[in-house]
């Protein structure tokens, strides 16, 4: 028989590689045609800035305002389409079509400007994941403010030092959240800080369901200003895509937080972009990230990068196991979530109780699945894939940073490709010029450790560090000079395949959470009774990572169980109760150099019971051995 049957020696390509080819050979070109994907108000003359390395800026001279492409854009084809959903705890429910969406931050940038707030201003808000969270940054951004969200889970000291930092002239607030059945208060926290931030001169409160008491000459109340005001249409301000958006403080190695800067052009389009590159969304989907507004998580993959791709998001205010341990899979069967994404610790806490509580729920409509935020465990990575991605649906274990704006490596089903290997995150975004670097900037072999390393610029990167541009040269580009250094540790596989492995630095992850250790040594030694502190992190089972101290007392102080307790409630009332102790340890002289350096390697090795190295710069061993033996002693 000579019939012509069908057969076909060539594959079909996904999209991924060719992009990817295509992003590092002809970036120019490249950029050009994704940036055809937003609305510009006009148009860009130059694609990429280098002319004053490592400051790049992105698509210069073009204007463009992100709050366009996120509402005015969508409410052209979409307005009755839902934007978010929003419940909590107790049930209750709200929704907001991308119309409604469009209203409500109108009607808040009007109340704004009648604040006095104008372009470049800094706002700071402090909200819990509630429905005038993504609505006011979205005011902000719309009138050309900056806004500098700050998580519900900081307290006073944090919140104190972010307003001051940016000199914020608003604060917007609300009176509570709930947590596991309690208020938690958060008025509260703004009166205490705004004592202490001459910068303030108004703070906005979003009344909930009941009566808040206000200080006449400071606050005012959003409810009474919507009254008076009405609704009145605002048009976006027509900024540069070089304008900044957002300020986002977060950790590093010293104890004051660092303002990582964000602008509407390119961080514009890395959201709008990797949001499809990675979760693939489409108009059908409903998007559920469970991460918290406050951190880059929820800014870019609960309010940018969605809405400016038009999806429906879910917001849910409360946590996983309350009031019982399937509240996540309750709301994904009762909302039909079709891309769920959520962290490590988060799987590994509801692991605990069981995978029964999973099975109760219809989780069918569910179709990719993603991690961020710490790496994950071979177990959790497991019980995620079967329980909950029922052995069959894609984990997209997404790397990124506050500073790179959006994901920079992880599988891309939106691009074809859903390669995975448990416990690697996968292979660069198109655009991210990744490699690993050995301590002497040399090109790691595949299997080696090293660190991971940017080559490049890509559009979301950080434009610098808010009112510190040693600190970013400093910070970011020194280590291997021209490149961005992120500061984790990292292998690659022998096709490519990145693997994280954690911060390299003095930085840690509690539960996700970035936290710097010198931030909480800051705290603990401005406690009258404290005179010395050293903090690392040791590995916990769940959490990731906690932190643990190791204290020298004033004179006149006595080690006491009452006295443990209560620094530890300290720190957690100034810093936040995010700061999670795995141990705080009492000594008379902690391990220094000769030179009087705190040696917290050695610090870490004690506590962790490894090998001390290389000792031979301590100045008195007995305080090795003395803090082993307190160690011994307490467990
Ligand atoms: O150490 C890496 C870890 O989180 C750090 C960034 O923290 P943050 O700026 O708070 O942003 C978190 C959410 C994007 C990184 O330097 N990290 C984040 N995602 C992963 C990760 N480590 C391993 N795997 C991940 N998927």
């Amino acid at each position: 028989m000579s019939e012509n049957l069908p057969f076909e020696e060539r594959y079909y390509q996904p999209p991924y590689k060719q992009l990817y080819k295509q992003s590092l050979e002809e970036p120019e070109k490249f950029w050009r045609e994704m940036a055809e994907g937003l609305e510009w108000f006009s148009p860009f003359d130059k694609v990429l800035d280098e002319s004053n390395a490592p400051f790049y800026r992105w698509f210069v001279g073009g204007k463009i305002n992100i709050t366009y492409n996120a509402l005015d854009r969508q409410v052209k084809v979409r307005r009755n389409k839902i934007a978010i959903y929003w419940e909590n705890e107790k049930g209750e429910s709200r929704q907001l079509t991308y119309g409604e969406l469009y209203n409500e931050v109108n009607r808040f940038a009007k109340i704004l400007q009648d604040l006095g707030i104008k372009k470049g201003d800094r706002v700071l808000i402090y909200l819990p994941l509630m429905p005038e969270l993504p609505i006011a940054m979205l005011a902000c951004a719309r009138i050309g403010a900056v806004h500098s969200v700050v998580f519900s889970g900081f307290s006073t000291q944090a919140v104190i030092d972010r307003i001051n930092d940016a000199k914020a002239k608003l604060v917007i607030t609300t009176s509570h959240t709930m947590r596991r059945g309690k208020r938690v208060e958060l008025k509260r926290i703004i009166d205490e800080a705004v004592s202490q931030t001459p910068s303030v001169e108004k703070v906005l409160v979003i009344k909930r369901d009941e009566e808040i008491e206000l200080n006449e000459e400071r606050d005012v109340l959003y409810q009474d200003l919507i009254k008076r005001t009405g609704y009145k249409k605002v048009e976006p301000e027509e900024t540069l895509s070089t304008d900044p958006l957002f300020i986002l403080y977060t950790s590093g190695t010293t104890g004051k937080p660092k303002g990582i800067l964000h602008l509407h052009g390119g961080y514009g389009l890395w959201t709008y972009l990797t949001t499809q590159w990675v979760f693939d969304l489409r108009d059908t989907d409903v998007f559920f990230n469970t991460a918290d507004i406050g951190w880059i998580t929820g800014h870019s993959y609960i309010v940018y990068g969605p809405l400016q791709n038009g999806a429906s998001v879910l917001m849910y205010e409360g946590v996983p196991d309350y009031p019982n341990p399937d509240r996540w899979w309750e709301l994904v069967e009762k909302y039909g979530v079709t891309v769920f994404y959520t962290s490590p610790t988060a799987i590994r806490s509801l692991m605990k109780y069981g995978e029964e509580w999973v099975k109760k729920h219809d989780l069918s409509t569910l179709r990719i699945l993603g991690s961020v935020g710490e790496p994950i465990n071979p177990e959790a990575w497991r019980w995620y894939f079967k329980n909950v991605g029922n052995s069959s649906l894609p984990i997209v274990d997404t790397w990124w940073q506050t500073e790179t704006g959006g994901i920079m490596i992880s599988a891309t089903p939106g691009l074809g490709n859903y390669l995975l290997k448990p416990s690697a995150n996968g292979l660069p975004l198109p655009g991210v010029d990744a490699d690993v670097f050995t301590e002497d900037g040399k090109q790691a072999k595949p299997r080696e450790k090293g660190y991971i390393v940017i080559k490049r610029p890509w559009p979301g990167m950080l434009a610098g560090v808010w009112g510190d541009p040693e600190r970013y040269v400093k910070t970011y580009f020194s280590k291997f000079p021209g490149v961005y250094y992120p500061g984790d540790y990292a292998v690659r596989d022998e096709e490519g395949f990145f693997y994280i492995l954690g911060r390299a630095d003095e930085v840690l992850k509690i539960a996700g959470h970035r936290i710097g250790t010198r931030e909480i040594e800051d705290i603990l030694i401005s406690h009258p009774a404290v005179a010395e502190s050293a903090v690392i992190g040791v590995p916990d089972p769940v959490r990731g990572e906690v932190a643990v101290a190791a204290i020298v007392l004033k004179q006149g102080y006595q080690p006491s169980e009452e006295l443990r307790k209560s620094l530890i409630e300290y720190v957690k009332n100034n810093l936040g109760p995010i700061v999670i102790f795995g141990g705080l340890y009492f000594v008379s002289k902690l391990p220094k150099t000769r030179s009087g350096k705190i040696m917290r390697r050695v610090v870490r090795s004690v506590i962790s019971g490894q090998p001390l190295g290389d000792v031979s710069t301590l100045e008195d061993e007995t305080s090795v051995d003395e803090l082993k033996k307190v160690i011994e002693e307490f467990t």
